[in-house]
């Protein structure tokens, strides 16, 4: 019997297959509160649009720890009366045992990202997850090559992925594969040009899975498009949510509404508001954009 924590929680795979079949591409937020959480499973409700909530090792360290954000979630989803497909995934996950600890938690998909390791190690520890994770119905991410930049201190040198290991992975029976491809997280560089669309193919035409595009943030709509076009089923976005919370908090403060005491504009849920409506009317623009608004079933 399968296990799985909540009955509303689902795994990532049928919705990456349903993307990668009608070319377009899942949303994966990353989360960092509960108002991060309940902006982005609102505006996923609103526009009946399917979506995979992202924890990062630094964000689950930040929240509490993994029984936290599994009972914040579940808490929101019955709620909220959350109705459209959400997956909660653990992001980037370096060891092991921190994707066997999310998947015994009760979140319902982990990406291992082995890029760190030899490939023949990051091999070996997909399988071993591949084989733990079979009594749960989660759904598996892995990587090769790697993503430049930082993202919550996973530090990557941006290698291309390379196809024979693509193929090599898809066979394991993973359900995502997130690749290299030129991509980087964080704020793209002035330097930065373009995706590697040459490896993207090459690395399709190999392992013919829904692949990830890391780095989401900033990437001009025209390449983004491109890229689900050759197989993106997934981007992954943390930037671009923080810059738009930034934004209308700034604002805010910069109105001083904070120091309107009279209206209470110092209340947290107060000073907190425009930056989850930033939030919302993003999520909205990214999903318009990758093809995923409105596609829960
Ligand atoms: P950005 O912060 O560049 O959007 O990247 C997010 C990401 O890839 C999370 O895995």
């Amino acid at each position: 019997m399968a296990k799985i924590y909540h009955k509303k929680l689902v795994n990532a795979k049928e919705m990456v297959n349903e993307a990668h079949k009608n070319k377009y591409a899942v949303g994966h937020f990353n989360i960092n509160n509960l108002e991060w959480t309940k902006a982005v499973l609102q505006a996923a409700q609103e526009s009946k649009t399917p979506v995979i909530l992202g924890t990062s090792e630094g964000a689950i360290k930040y929240m509490g720890g993994v029984k936290t954000i599994v009972g914040m979630v579940n808490g929101l989803l019955d709620d909220l009366n959350i109705t459209v497909p959400v997956s909660l995934h653990l992001d980037h996950g370096q060891s092991l045992e921190m994707a066997k600890k999310c998947i015994e938690a009760g979140y319902s998909s982990v990406m291992f990202d082995g890029s760190h390791l030899a490939y023949e190690e990051n091999i070996k520890k997909t399988k071993e997850l591949i084989e733990f994770a079979k009594s749960y119905e989660v759904s598996i991410e892995a990587e090769i090559g790697s993503i430049g930049g930082e993202e919550d201190g996973v530090v990557g040198q941006g290698e291309l992925g390379d196809p024979k290991q693509a193929k090599e992975m898809a066979s394991l029976g993973i359900d995502i594969l997130a690749a290299g491809i030129g991509n980087i997280h964080g704020k793209y560089p002035s330097w930065w040009k373009t995706l590697s669309f040459e490896t993207l193919e090459e690395l399709q035409n190999a392992c013919k899975m829904p692949m990830v595009l890391h780095g989401g943030s900033g990437i001009p709509q025209d390449q983004v498009k491109k890229a689900i076009s050759l197989g993106i089923s997934k981007i992954n976005v943390n930037t671009e949510l923080q810059l738009s919370f930034r934004d209308a908090t700034r604002k805010y403060i910069e109105a001083k509404k904070d120091l309107d005491d009279n209206a209470k504009g110092f209340d947290p849920r107060k000073l907190m508001a425009p930056g989850a409506q930033a939030i919302k009317d993003t999520f909205n623009e990214l999903t318009k954009m990758f093809g995923c608004y409105g596609k829960a079933k």
